[in-house]
């Protein structure tokens, strides 16, 4: 949520922080704002609305400065107005301050500040911090010492009960940043004869590709001669960890689609094949994982599972559950991380835990797997996103190689997700009674993955000319059993997110416990029914929609019978695998998502009230 950035260097620096912003909109989209550091005097332009809107008030201006702040917000405390836009300014006018996360404790701090003379124009919780800056730099001793700015903001950090990833300017140290993370990521981009701090390495990667991932509790101070690494409780400095960011700018950019939802679809087949490069074994018969860190032995003593996410990686966990119990007996639950962190649920000793995030920062997650390695538990990670907070902090993990997901709709990741969980059901299996011939056969099956997604994107038209008729429907059922069950609930997420057409998605038996109620012409059912042995009891289902005049999209395998009437449109899957259908299922309830949100006039990348990273609670 929030996405922040902090230039220090030669260049103009708007410039550079428009592009940044645009960059990092995509965690949160209500307003945005600059400050800039202009012949010592701290200019500020904020506007509600997309950076588009901003850049085009604070272009004209022609500011000259190398030194500058910039943040896109999406609201927690305070409505979506200018006013409550950040940068925030300390009421002294020294300070300006960006900041993603929440400051808890703002409400006592405001009564101190304002009792100390300090008065506020927003309702935020960020200026109450900006002003705390002020008051302990007022309170430094005014020796000219550089430090003063520095130590000023950690003073001001020991107080704050809560997350944040915050730049602050000081009017008289102008070519200077102060930058710190509890909580909210935040990255330094260390370039040539320049410095960025941001809260997403795609905010940078036009600049440098040397980056210092900061870890909780650390500050940076940038100046014109470089920078320095310090603790904010201890004042300890910190070596700094040089990592080398592997993709390049234009993984991120659009390219010839008319959204990254689009084109993250299409990259489908590359993608997966990224995530399943170099992880099978020389004799084809298992996967393996270099990041687990966990012997073969260690495995075979782990007797249950625990999967927690947010969102559609939540929904990756359901199918991995599946997988793993059916190929490799072992128990797995799969947890909401926001419900996981409070519950205290009971884990024994042989129980391993997964956490599963693209972005690697959600808060909820991340709180997950501190919570379960506070009770002492290994944490493994899922996580796309390399670098961040949760890669970090977990014991070991896979990571997805997926590449930049960009679209608010998570689409290449979630299937990126489902390979991982297919390819640790094989290596989980193998190593207790799956044999080596059927080790074999799942191999093969995963390498055809990027072939069948490719047969499954070219019903885009088809799926499109759908989209098209039933775009004006205001509710959706997506029905699936088994392994589907979980594509259902994706499906309807994917419409819900981005078309803001009601959706729900349930195990197709269910329905005739409730959803069934829903059943008219006006409420459409996308209802998976591959061939199977528990096809007739799919058809069974149908018919009961059908008998209600519910009209039916029929998602199924090439060549499966479907009597007349049944389906009002057809949708065919290439023949696959178990392991693999969950992934060739997901793509035309993705597509038809997609097309018709395209088809409403949505703002597909960035649907309204969503952000693609959430880090706050
Ligand atoms: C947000 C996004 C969802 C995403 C969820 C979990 O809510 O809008 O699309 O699935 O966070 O994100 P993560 O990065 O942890 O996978």
């Amino acid at each position: 949520m929030c996405g922040i950035i902090g230039y220090v260097g030669k260049q103009r620096a708007v410039n550079i922080l428009l592009e940044g912003l645009k960059r990092v909109e995509y965690r949160g989209y209500d307003s945005s704002g600059i400050a800039v550091l202009e012949k010592g005097q701290l200019a500020v332009v904020k506007k509600t609305g997309r950076v588009e809107a901003l850049a085009k008030i604070a272009a004209p201006r022609k500011f000259r400065a190398t030194t500058g702040i910039g943040h896109t917000r999406w609201a927690t405390h305070g409505g979506v107005t200018d006013a409550n836009a950040h940068p925030h300014l300390s009421s002294d006018g020294k300070f300006a301050l960006i900041h993603n996360g929440v400051i808890e404790n703002y409400v006592g701090m405001k009564r101190f500040l304002i009792e100390k003379g300090f008065t506020f124009q927003s309702e935020t919780d960020t200026e109450a911090l900006v002003n705390l800056i002020a008051y302990h730099f007022q309170k430094e001793p005014a020796n000219g010492d550089r430090s003063r700015f520095l130590e000023s903001v950690r003073k001001a950090l020991l107080h704050v009960e809560g997350t944040y990833g915050i730049a602050v300017l000081c009017t008289d140290f102008p070519s200077e940043i102060v930058a710190a993370r509890k909580g909210s990521p935040l990255i330094l981009g260390v370039g040539d004869g320049e410095h960025i701090v941001a809260s997403d390495v795609s905010a940078l990667i036009s600049r440098t590709q040397n980056v210092v991932y900061l870890n909780d509790g650390e500050v940076v101070h940038i100046t014109e001669k470089g920078f320095s690494l310090s603790t904010i409780q201890d004042q300890e400095e910190v070596a700094p960890k040089f990592d080398r960011v592997s993709w390049k700018i234009e993984d991120a950019e659009l390219g010839a689609f008319a959204h990254f939802m689009e084109k993250e679809i299409f990259e489908q087949p590359v993608a997966l094949e990224n995530t399943m490069r170099g992880r099978f074994s020389d004799d084809g018969s298992t996967a393996k994982f270099g990041g687990l860190n966990l012997t073969a032995g260690d495995l075979r003593q782990i007797d249950r599972l625990v999967f927690c996410a947010c969102g559609t990686a939540w929904h990756s966990c359901l199918v991995a559950e599946q997988l793993i119990e059916r190929y490799a007996r072992i128990p797995v639950e799969v947890e909401y991380a926001s419900e996981f962190r409070y519950r205290n649920a009971p884990l024994d000793k042989n129980t391993l835990v997964f956490v599963v995030t693209q972005s690697g920062e959600t808060l909820d997650t991340l709180e997950a797997l501190r919570e379960a390695k506070r009770k002492g538990y290994k944490v493994m990670a899922v996580v796309n996103v390399v670098g961040s907070t949760i890669a970090r902090e977990a014991d070991g993990g896979i990571y997805q190689h997926a590449g930049p997901e960009v679209g608010v709709a998570s689409t290449k990741a979630f299937t990126s997700q489902l390979i991982v969980g297919a390819m640790l059901a094989l290596y989980l299996g193998r190593l207790r009674d799956m044999s080596y011939t059927d080790g074999v056969e799942y191999v093969k099956a995963l390498k055809h993955i990027p072939e069948l997604i490719k047969q499954a994107l070219a019903q885009a038209p088809h799926i499109k000319a759908i989209a098209k008729r039933y775009a004006h429907h205001r509710d959706f059922l997506f029905l699936g059993r088994q392994s589907m069950f979980p594509i259902a609930l994706e499906g309807a997420l994917k419409l819900k997110e981005i078309s803001y057409i009601h959706a729900e998605g349930y195990p197709a038996a269910e329905m005739k416990h409730g959803p069934i109620a829903l059943i008219s012409p006006e409420c459409p059912t996308v209802f998976f029914a591959p061939a199977g042995e528990m096809y007739p009891k799919l058809l069974s289902s149908i018919q009961e929609i059908k008998a209600r005049n519910g009209k039916v999209i029929v998602i199924t395998t090439t060549g499966s019978e479907i009597p007349d009437g049944l389906a009002d449109e057809r949708i065919d899957l290439p023949a696959c695998h178990d392991a693999v259908l969950p992934l060739v299922a997901t793509i035309p309830v993705q597509l038809l998502s997609y097309y018709i949100a395209a088809e409403l006039g949505r703002d597909v990348d960035k649907p309204r009230n969503l952000a693609k990273s959430v880090t706050v609670e």
